[in-house]
């Protein structure tokens, strides 16, 4: 059935392998005409979940990042795949893909190495000895800068979430200051994926729609909780077993620690049934504690059951103030809020104070960088103390200064946000979207292939057929075609062969509506407008075709 699927969506328009003529390359393709507009309808519904639903705020920056992001993120140190390399034929895999055992990504690489000798695990491509697995780090690096001075280290970002974190002052200003706030980036993830063998499973080159939502961490509660908490899930837990129940229920039973990271379990669940995915066919899994990314402390990651078996979709993730703490400790920059008090309060601080009168002369225009460089030491200071601005050091004398108690008012404590992070892998969503709607009907001996594509997502909402290319029906379709397209509404024209066959063409791409003009549309205006799913057809003015679309696309699913 997959390679039926596949060719159906080569042939067609939606997957094309990249860079064909010159023999492909593992780990990329290109999206044709259906495909982008397939993609586009995904990411326009995520859109609609994240940015209207949610009201969070989409950025866009660069798919380039200077090394410091990477190093502050800690993807340099730890964001690698253990890999195995065949001494004959010199073929690399994850070594976590070629053991039985589940949940091999948790173990380490020793632990790997024990599990492939117990297995016997040969290559898969030439039967050939494997190597001991070694760490690879999956990041693109590359030079930004021509060689010599100004040349920097850089990486293709292997998320878009850095950016989120990086923002965070920016974002904090936007929303007033006001917890909690998502930030959400659609755009271009990078792994140099060691052996990418899956299709649009596994890209070195992928799209990514992720939300980082900022906040309190002491606040328990969950604005629209109530939303969610009624939706039934499958997960399973990292205690093990399997379990169906309310996510409401999940959180009261502390199956899910977080009622924050559980409103987005329910979220992704709303947004990947709309998005075509069959509820049957979906899960929750919770991470294992060792299987966990370096910056998460815990995981949920919806997993969707295809042909190649389980396989993740969307991780969400606890991140806690992880990259918020590491961008502060690696830029120095605070990316703290602040926890309003209820009403101001008076508090006692020590503090340095400097003595302008004397700083002054000894240090003339330097003294206030000087003055500043000393508060930052804070008050565990005593003596002479030397302190160092702009890469120059001064020695300010103890008569310099004083450290005193001091009455303040203030109006909160500052803090590190928490960050719950969903994060959608598009392409992944894509190809079960059409391995769920796919499905094939023998009759008379033909293969009859429909696309059940939900109307929203679908790329081309509406074929138009004249019944005959002649007698006026050709130009009067024609006529119906543009209004469509000139309405926003993606329309095909197509008058060559049987009605039945165009019917097929379009049910075969997913189009859920098709339109017929004949003799009696001459007449009075009015054509048949077919339902793919039930294939009824009613009889329409005109005048209401847009309409109706319209209220099909955006009112819910065919
Ligand atoms: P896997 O374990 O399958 O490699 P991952 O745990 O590394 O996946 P995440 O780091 O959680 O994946 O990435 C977030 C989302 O991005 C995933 O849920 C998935 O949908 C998508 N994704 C990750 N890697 C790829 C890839 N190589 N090709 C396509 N999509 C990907
Ligand atoms: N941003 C989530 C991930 O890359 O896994």
């Amino acid at each position: 059935m997959r390679d039926r699927l596949l060719a159906m969506a080569k042939r067609r328009g939606f997957i094309w392998p990249a860079f064909d003529i010159y023999g492909g390359l593992r780990g990329f393709y290109d999206y044709g005409p259906l495909g982008s507009e397939l993609k586009r309808n995904i990411i326009n519904l995520w859109r609609k979940y994240y940015v209207l639903g949610e009201g969070f705020a989409e950025i866009d920056s660069p798919n380039l990042s200077p090394e410091d992001v990477f190093r502050a993120s800690g993807h340099l140190d730890k964001f690698k795949d253990l890999m195995t390399v065949c001494t004959s034929c010199g073929a690399a895999f994850r070594a976590d893909k070629l053991v039985k055992t589940e949940n091999a990504d948790s173990l380490s690489a020793d632990e790997l190495w024990e599990e492939m000798k117990r297995e016997g695990v040969k290559c898969p491509e030439c039967g050939g000895e494997l190597t001991k697995p070694e760490p690879f780090n999956l990041m693109f690096g590359t030079h930004i800068g021509p060689k010599g001075k100004g040349e920097r280290a850089g990486y293709l970002r292997p998320e878009t979430a850095q950016a989120m974190f990086m923002d965070f002052q920016y974002l904090y200003r936007y929303f007033r200051e006001k917890l909690p706030f998502g930030a959400v980036q659609i755009g271009k993830g990078f792994r140099n994926e060691i052996s990418p063998r899956q299709g649009l499973i596994r890209l070195r080159e992928f799209n990514m729609a992720e939300a980082e939502i900022f906040f309190d961490p002491e606040e328990k509660d969950w604005p629209g909780f109530e939303k969610v908490s009624d939706e039934n899930v499958r997960l399973i837990p990292n205690t093990g077993g399997e379990l169906l129940m309310s996510i409401g229920e999940a959180v009261q039973k502390g199956i899910i620690r977080s009622r924050a990271l559980s409103y987005f379990l329910g979220i992704t669940k709303k947004f990947l049934l709309d998005a075509g995915i069959d509820e049957g066919k979906l899960r929750f899994r919770e991470h294992l504690r060792d299987e966990m990314a370096h910056y998460a402390d815990d995981c949920w990651d919806a997993e969707v059951l295809l042909s190649y078996g389980w396989v993740e979709v969307v991780g969400i993730a606890d991140r806690t103030d992880y990259d918020l703490s590491r961008h502060m400790e690696y830029s120095g920059e605070n990316l703290k809020a602040l926890r309003k008090y209820p009403e101001t309060r008076e508090i006692e601080v020590t503090e340095v104070i400097p003595d302008y009168g004397k700083l002054g002369p000894l240090f003339k225009k330097d003294a206030k960088k000087v003055a500043e460089a000393l508060i930052s030491l804070g008050p565990d200071i005593a003596g002479d103390i030397t302190v160092s601005a702009d890469g120059k050091e001064y020695t300010v004398p103890e008569s310099a200064y004083r450290v005193e108690k001091v009455k303040k008012k203030v109006s909160g404590e500052e803090f590190i946000p928490h960050v719950i992070e969903p994060s959608y892998g598009i392409d992944r969503i894509l190809y079960a979207v059409l391995e769920h709607n796919y499905k094939e009907v023998i009759d008379d001996g033909e293969t009859y292939r429909i696309l059940s594509l939900p109307a929203r997502i679908a790329p081309i909402k509406a074929g138009v057929f004249p019944l005959m290319a002649k007698e006026g029906m050709d130009k009067k379709a024609m006529e119906i075609y543009e209004m469509l397209r000139n309405e926003g509404i993606n329309a095909f024209y197509d008058h060559s062969g049987s009605i039945g066959r165009r019917y097929a063409r379009m049910d075969e791409i997913g189009t859920p509506f098709c339109i017929t003009v004949d003799y009696q549309t001459l007449e009075d205006d009015t054509v048949t407008m077919r339902n793919r799913e039930d294939k009824r057809q009613e009889r329409i003015p005109v005048k209401e075709i847009a309409k109706k679309i319209a209220d099909r696309i955006d009112g819910g699913i065919l």
